[in-house]
C-alpha cells in the first residue's frame, strides 16, 4: 500500500490591506477591542474582479513548482471553498484546474468551512492510500470579502481572503507518510455559524443580498466556547491514538480565527511559544485557506525543515472540526 507525502506549500494573499483603523470608519468598533477580543491586527482583501479561483491558482501554481511538477502530473485537484466562484456550479477546482492546465483530472469542492484544509488532505490521503491517485493538489481559497456584511460588526472584524495550496503524493517510505488526519462534524451546530440563505433552504424570495440573509451570520460568543472545548479534546485525542506528546510536535498550527482560541488550545495542550504558528494578526479568518497560509508563511521563512513533525487543527461552521500529523516531505 502506498503512503501519502506532504511534498510542497504555495500560498497567495492578495495585496490590498483592510486595518482595523480603517473598519473603525465602517462600524461601531475600535482597533484596542478587536486586538484584545480577537488578535487581529489586519486582513487582505481581494480585488472587485478578482475571483476565488484566481487566488487558488496563484497558490498551487507555487505549490506545484516548489514541488517540480507539473499540470500533467495531477490527478485529482480538491478545494475547499465557501466562496466559490459560481454558487452551485461549475466547482472552483475545475476552474483552477483549467487556468493551471491540468486535463482529465478529477476535480471538486468540498464545503466544510474553517476545517475545510484538513477534510481535503484526508480526501487526498484517502485516494493516494488507496491507489486511485498518484498525485493530488490540494487547495484552500476563500473570498470571504463577497460574503461579510460590513455592517454587521459581530463578523466584519474577524475575516479576510487569501489561497494556499499543497501537493500530496504517493510514496513508499513510511517516515515520508502523513501520519493521521481525524474528521467530524456536528450538524446540531449548524446555526451557530451560517448564511442562511441563497441555498434550497431558503425562506425568502427577495434578492437583496442583506435582506436574504446571503451573508454569514455567526454566534459568536457560543462558536468561541465550543471551539475551545473540541478543539482540545480533538487533538489530545490525535495525539494519544498516534502515541506522541505534545513537546515532540515542531510545529503546532491551528485554524487562525481567534489568539484567544489559540492560546487557550495551546496552553490546554502545553504547547510552547515557539511550536505555536500565528498569522491570524496579519491576515485574520480566511476559513479553509488559513492553514495552508499559515504553513507557507513558516516554510518561507525558512521555519519549515524536511522532516519536521506539523500537527494541524481546525474547527468551523457545520460545525466541523479536525486535526492531522503531517511530516513536512520535500521531494529530495
Ligand atoms: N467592536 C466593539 N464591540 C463589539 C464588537 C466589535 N467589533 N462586536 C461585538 N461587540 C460588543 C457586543 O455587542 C457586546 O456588547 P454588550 O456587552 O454591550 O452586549 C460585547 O462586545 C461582547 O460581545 P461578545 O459577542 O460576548 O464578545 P466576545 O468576547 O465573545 O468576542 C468574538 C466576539 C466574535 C470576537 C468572539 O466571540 C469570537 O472570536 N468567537 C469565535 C469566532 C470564530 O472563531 N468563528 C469562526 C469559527 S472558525
Amino acid at each position: 500500500m502506498p503512503y501519502a507525502a506532504f511534498r510542497s506549500i504555495g500560498a497567495y494573499v492578495p495585496p490590498n490591506v483592510l486595518t482595523n483603523e480603517d473598519l473603525t470608519k465602517m462600524v461601531d468598533t475600535s482597533d484596542e477591542w478587536i486586538t484584545k477580543r480577537t488578535g487581529i491586527k489586519e486582513r487582505h482583501i481581494a480585488a472587485k474582479d478578482e475571483k476565488t479561483s484566481d487566488m487558488g491558482t496563484k497558490a498551487a501554481r507555487k505549490a506545484l513548482d516548489r514541488a517540480g511538477m507539473q499540470p500533467e502530473d495531477i490527478d485529482m485537484v480538491v478545494c475547499a471553498t465557501i466562496s466559490p466562484d459560481y454558487f452551485c456550479m461549475p466547482a472552483t477546482a475545475t476552474i483552477i484546474s483549467a487556468n493551471l492546465g491540468i486535463k482529465n483530472a478529477t476535480a471538486f469542492d468540498i464545503s466544510a468551512a474553517c476545517t475545510g484544509f484538513i477534510y481535503v488532505l484526508s480526501i487526498a490521503k484517502a485516494f493516494v492510500e488507496s491507489g486511485m491517485k498518484k498525485n493530488v493538489l490540494i487547495i484552500g481559497a476563500e473570498k470571504l470579502s463577497a460574503i461579510t456584511n460590513y455592517q454587521d460588526r459581530g463578523t466584519c472584524i474577524l475575516f479576510g481572503d487569501g489561497a494556499g495550496a499543497a501537493v500530496i503524493t504517493a510514496t513508499q517510505k513510511r517516515e515520508e507518510a502523513i501520519l493521521d488526519v481525524h474528521t467530524a462534524s456536528d450538524g446540531s451546530y449548524a446555526d451557530l455559524l451560517m448564511t442562511p440563505n441563497g441555498g434550497s433552504g431558503s425562506v425568502h424570495d427577495a434578492l437583496d443580498r442583506e435582506t436574504a440573509g446571503c451573508y454569514m451570520q455567526m454566534k459568536g460568543n457560543e462558536t468561541f466556547k465550543v471551539a475551545v472545548r473540541t478543539l482540545t479534546q480533538d487533538v489530545r485525542d490525535i495525539l494519544e491514538a498516534n502515541g506522541i506528546k505534545s513537546d515532540e510536535i515542531d510545529h503546532f498550527i491551528p485554524h487562525q480565527a481567534n489568539y484567544r482560541i489559540i492560546k487557550a488550545v495551546g496552553d490546554a495542550l502545553k504547547m510552547r511559544d515557539d511550536q505555536v504558528v500565528l498569522t491570524v494578526a496579519k491576515y485574520g479568518n480566511t476559513s479553509g485557506a488559513s492553514i495552508p497560509m499559515a504553513i507557507n508563511d513558516l516554510y518561507e521563512s525558512g521555519n519549515l525543515k524536511k522532516g519536521e513533525m506539523m500537527l494541524l487543527d481546525a474547527f468551523g461552521g457545520g460545525l466541523t472540526w479536525g486535526s492531522a500529523l503531517v511530516p513536512f516531505a520535500p521531494f529530495e
